[in-house]
């Protein structure tokens, strides 16, 4: 598999998306057992995974898509929703949550006018909870897509998605 084509995603049509979910497939040998393998870069390639996709990935699998979707919804990991440009998964882990970790929420919350679990209307953020990201020491914590920010104030949050541009 060429790893240039895997990563550009944005530029992708459909067509190039699904032959590239065929493509792993292939390699995968249709095996159910590297199932999570498959769904997890289907999921790269496609952001998300959607009833249309687990369909067709359970099609080519020749396997009943019950088994897909049970394996989709099992696994946090996996979603069926559209994510926003950038994921903010704010860290609850103790050490985290006992540094103040839930007034950073609150404080994302009001700062993106939407629930944990939503992804703003414009697509731009989706709000997430996790469990200890490795930075324990200087908590709070939070992620936003793959970097991560510590020693985060409530008071700082409008300037953190400000620099995100
Ligand atoms: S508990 Fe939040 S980084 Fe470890």
């Amino acid at each position: 598999m060429d790893t240039k084509t895997m990563c550009n995603w944005e530029n992708k049509t459909e067509e190039e998306l699904l032959a590239f979910v065929d493509e792993v497939i292939d390699d995968y040998q249709k095996d159910e057992k590297n199932l999570i393998q498959i769904l997890h870069m289907a999921q790269a390639a496609y952001g998300y995974l959607p009833i249309e996709l687990q369909e067709h990935i359970a099609d080519r699998m020749d396997i009943p898509l019950s088994k897909v979707s049970g394996v989709v919804s099992f696994y946090t990991l996996f979603s069926k929703e559209k994510k926003g440009k950038y994921v903010i998964k704010i860290c609850l882990g103790t050490a985290c949550y006992v540094r103040g970790g839930k007034k950073i929420i609150a404080r994302m919350k009001e700062v993106l006018g939407i629930d944990v679990g939503e992804t703003s209307e414009d697509g731009r953020y989706s709000l997430e909870i996790t469990r200890c990201i490795g930075a324990c020491g200087l908590a709070p914590a939070m992620a936003i897509n793959e970097r991560v920010f510590m020693q985060v104030k409530a008071d700082k949050l409008l300037d953190i998605l400000d620099d995100l541009e």
